[in-house]
């Protein structure tokens, strides 16, 4: 499928934010992508100079929350090319999200090559520096006008792109977080497992009591016995006991994180036992009191692999491995992100070239 192009003039044109100055997504490039879908088919796919919507005060989304996105990368390799981390896996998941909010689905390899064309144009807002990546936003919202609660018959689907800095302001230094006692994330039945902003607007309560506290990031136990825990605000978790990492299984309720399903596949190639069970947050605390838990780290696309070095539960707090870097967490981030960024060769062919 052929995407037209309309070029930005220079005055359309932003500034480049110096690398140094990136935090995470606040700034955007010159160009998004868009495709239009009504009358039960997409219409045509454009990348056009990026712009505001204008939207209709009773737009379906606005009310009912009828919208999925997706998070991904692109990385810049030593010898200046650019590389997606495996987008298909975005694509598949974005199809499942879609089925799931009963919205239309995305021809996979135009989810791939919209963003390939989009970053090809963009090349230039790639960032250079370590640690720095564009990050991708393919977002697809309900837009027919209308009150009554039913399926919207008309779409919009479009990607844009963000030069970003890490998700957190340490960056690869142990973060800490909240438990949330008394509210939830998701119930089995509900829509945990889907990436829809629904699930995002109801943890804010909780994030804003974890930072009045000092916690960046909330972490979610399961919603029928508040006891195992589930995953963090915005990524997977994984626990280090005895040597062997254990993490949270896909039980429909948390999201079936990519760079979760990636490092377990890291993990076993290196050697590390893996695995994906139910732990209480209570045997957690156990395990971090006695010792044998003494690395924990979170998994997500924008927030990479992050150290948790500080866990807050029912008004005590947690230090896990005295608030140092693991050696597993090192390991596994070391070997994810020179993948990533093309330092260490990619034995698993995750790297997709964006030419
Ligand atoms: N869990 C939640 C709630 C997220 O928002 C994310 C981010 O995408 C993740 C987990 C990690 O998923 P992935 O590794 O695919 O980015
Ligand atoms: C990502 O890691 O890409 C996410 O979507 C997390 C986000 C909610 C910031």
């Amino acid at each position: 499928m052929d995407i037209e192009i309309q070029l930005a003039t220079e005055e359309q044109k932003k500034q480049k934010p110096a690398d140094s100055e990136l935090v995470f997504g606040k700034i955007f490039t010159d160009y998004l992508f868009e495709v239009k879908y009504e009358n039960e088919r997409w219409g045509t796919p454009k990348i056009v100079p990026y712009h505001p919507f204008i939207l209709d005060p009773a737009t379906t989304v606005l009310h009912y929350a009828q919208e999925i996105f997706e998070g991904m990368k692109a990385f810049r390799h030593p010898d200046g090319s650019i590389h997606l981390f495996r987008p298909y896996k975005n694509a598949e998941r974005f199809n499942r999200s879609a089925e799931r909010m009963s919205m239309p689905t995305v021809n996979k390899d135009l989810f791939v090559k919209a963003i390939t064309e989009l970053v090809k144009l963009e090349n230039e807002w790639v960032p250079n520096s370590p640690g720095m990546t564009l990050y991708i936003r393919p977002t697809m919202i309900a837009t027919e006008v209308a009150l009554g609660v039913h399926p919207s018959d008309k779409y919009l689907y479009y990607i844009i792109l963000s030069p970003v800095g890490p998700y957190f302001k340490t960056g690869f230094t142990p973060t800490k977080v909240y438990v949330a006692s008394t509210h939830i994330r998701a119930a089995p039945g509900g829509t945990g497992e889907a990436k829809t902003g629904g699930n995002y607007s109801p943890t804010l309560w909780s994030q804003q009591k974890a930072k009045a506290l000092g916690y960046p990031q909330v972490l979610w136990l399961d919603a029928v016995e508040r006891k195992y825990v589930e995953e963090a605000g915005a990524m997977n978790i994984m626990f280090v006991i005895d040597g062997e990492i254990y993490t949270p299984p896909l039980d429909g309720t948390i999201l079936r994180g990519i760079t979760r399903a990636s490092v377990i596949e890291l993990a076993e190639d290196l050697g590390y036992v893996i695995h994906e069970e139910p732990i209480s947050i209570t045997d957690l605390i156990d395990k971090i009191l006695d010792g044998s838990c003494n690395e924990i780290f979170c998994v997500g696309t924008a927030a990479s692999i992050t150290p948790l070095g500080e866990i807050f539960y029912k008004g005590e707090s947690y230090l896990v491995n005295d608030c140092e870097v693991g050696k597993i967490t090192q390991h596994l981030y070391d070997e994810l992100v020179g993948i990533q960024f093309g330092k260490i060769p990619d034995r698993f062919n995750w790297m997709y070239k964006v030419q």
